[in-house]
């Protein structure tokens, strides 16, 4: 049975000028959505409303039913810890560590085995010991995409994960998206600037306009 995941209405966000001011969004398990916009149109902040990480200026968002912007401090460290994982535009990697532990410190919080075959996929098995400042940033960005992968979340926030990839990798990180999404009854909210990649997913929109704009 589809269960609703995120349930978002009437956000307004604005800093030095507004950047929307009625968005309603959903996301059911099993689902995938793509978010295309020119840059500094709001993606990344409405990504941040979406993700418990930015309160908007108004409306609400539910993450598995739970208003999030009204909770105790302790009830959403536990969604961010073991239900969600957040794929950032700048990927905040542990510089001085290797890819491994970069990811074991994730699957150590939330309680989850280290998937080897998942680094096949992602073709990052054979660098995954060297230091992340010794990785170039296609392999930096994989890496953080396995340690999301790694926490098994219900939903998954990506921003950008495969603006640093050849067309090739990307596709390819898209798969491996797509398929957890698949496997595990999860959600996916994508951030890009690519149409193509976009279009993979089961819905597209465009954040134009201060509105979201549906295309697929
Ligand atoms: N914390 C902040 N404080 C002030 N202004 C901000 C902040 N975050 C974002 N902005 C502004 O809001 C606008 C939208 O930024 P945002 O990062 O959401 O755009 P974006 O669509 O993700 O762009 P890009 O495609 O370049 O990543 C920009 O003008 C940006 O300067
Ligand atoms: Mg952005």
């Amino acid at each position: 049975m589809s269960q609703t995941l995120i349930q978002a209405h009437n956000l307004a966000h604005s800093f030095d000028y507004p950047l929307y001011n009625s968005i309603d969004f959903s996301l059911q398990s099993s689902q995938s959505i793509a978010i295309l916009g020119r840059s500094g149109s709001g993606k990344s902040t409405l990504l941040y409303n979406l993700s418990s990480f930015l309160a908007p200026n108004s409306g609400s968002v539910k993450l598995f039913d739970k208003d999030v912007y009204n909770l105790k401090d302790q009830e959403v460290a536990y969604i961010r810890r073991y239900e969600m994982g957040m794929v950032f535009q700048s990927h905040y990697l542990f510089k001085g560590m290797s890819g491994l532990e970069n990811i074991e410190i994730a699957t150590m919080l939330s309680n989850q085995e280290l998937d080897r075959e998942l680094l096949k996929k992602l073709q990052i098995e054979e660098v995954i010991d060297q230091k992340i400042s010794d990785l170039s940033g296609g392999q930096q960005q994989r890496v953080s995409i396995a340690r999301v992968l790694n926490k098994k979340p219900k939903i998954i926030f990506a921003d950008e994960p495969t603006g640093n990839l050849d067309k090739t990798t990307a596709k390819l990180v898209m798969d491996v998206l797509l398929e957890y999404v698949e496997q595990n009854e999860a959600g996916l909210v994508l951030v890009t600037h690519d149409e193509d990649l976009a279009k993979l997913c089961d819905r597209v929109y465009r954040l134009e306009d201060k509105a979201l704009e549906a295309l697929q």
